[in-house]
């Protein structure tokens, strides 16, 4: 039966996961980096923890006999993407990416692109000095010297203390989010510029409803670049590859 290795860590990975485990005669296994302390799981097999680079993915490739692997990670995770590329070139395994398409650009936001969370961090506090920023906990350190601005930090796990901005307040909340609960916030904070990433994905799209309500700015880093791979946006369109591509041996 066909071995189905999809690398996770966001909803769609779960989606994918659960979509293949009713498929009789497919074995899906996921994988989770390991860094959320109580992870949404996928359903069927899990794996938790990383590889140890390419050459450790490979390995794994090879010895769980993987016929195809999803590359489901978040758009922002960057090194594993990478380190999929490698290994399934190493080991002549297929390899499919799915990621999300980015956030819809709404017209009614002034939307100001930047390439690093550094560049976010030095458009303050030009852009605004009251903060709602849902970055993630990594990279916090690059705001930790805006000692001008107050941040409103909003993460799922909570971040290293030490790398934060000095006139700040940690939320620790994973969405789905609401529209009521964003504009709840905005207003008890009197925020008045939003920071994210390019994440894209429904769960997280209250915050830009609530920015465009606000006419908050909205400071969007752009994504890293990735390696060629054949890519899909959608959990269906993954199916529908996997179905033609993954087959056993
Ligand atoms: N970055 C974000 O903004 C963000 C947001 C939401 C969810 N996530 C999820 O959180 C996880 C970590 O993100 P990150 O930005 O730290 O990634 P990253 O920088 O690309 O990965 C760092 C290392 O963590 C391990 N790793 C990452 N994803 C893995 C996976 N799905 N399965 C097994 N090992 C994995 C790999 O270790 P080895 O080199 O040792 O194999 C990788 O080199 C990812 O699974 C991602 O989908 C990330």
């Amino acid at each position: 039966m066909p071995t189905v290795l999809v690398l996770g860590g966001t909803g769609e990975a779960r989606a994918l996961a659960a979509a293949l485990a009713e498929i009789p005669g497919t074995r899906v296994i996921s994988t989770l980096a390991g860094r959320i302390a109580r992870p949404r799981l996928p359903v069927g097999e899990v794996r938790v923890g990383g590889f140890g680079g390419p050459a450790g993915l490979g390995e794994y490739i090879a010895e769980q006999r993987v016929d195809a692997v999803v590359d489901a990670t978040h758009p922002f995770a960057e090194r594993m993407s990478w380190s999929a590329s490698k290994a399934c070139a190493a080991t002549n395994t297929k390899l499919l990416r799915l990621e999300r398409p980015p956030f819809p650009r709404d017209p009614a936001i002034d939307w100001r692109e930047v390439e690093s969370l550094a560049q976010a961090a030095q458009s303050l506090p030009a852009a605004g000095r009251r903060v709602f920023l849902t970055t993630g906990r990594q990279g916090l350190a690059a705001f930790a010297a805006t000692s001008d601005a107050f941040f409103l930090i909003r993460c799922v796990d909570a971040p290293d203390p030490e790398a934060l901005p000095p006139d700040r307040a940690v939320l620790l909340d994973r969405g789905p989010f609401t529209l009521e609960g964003e504009l709840d916030l905005v207003d008890r904070h009197a925020l008045d510029v939003l920071i994210t990433k390019d994440s894209g994905g429904e769960m997280t799209q209250a915050k830009l409803a609530a920015a465009r309500e606000r006419g908050l700015p909205v400071i969007v880093v752009a994504r890293p670049p990735r390696p060629a791979a054949q890519t899909v946006q959608t959990v269906s369109e993954a199916l529908a590859w996997l179905g033609e591509h993954a087959h056993d041996g």
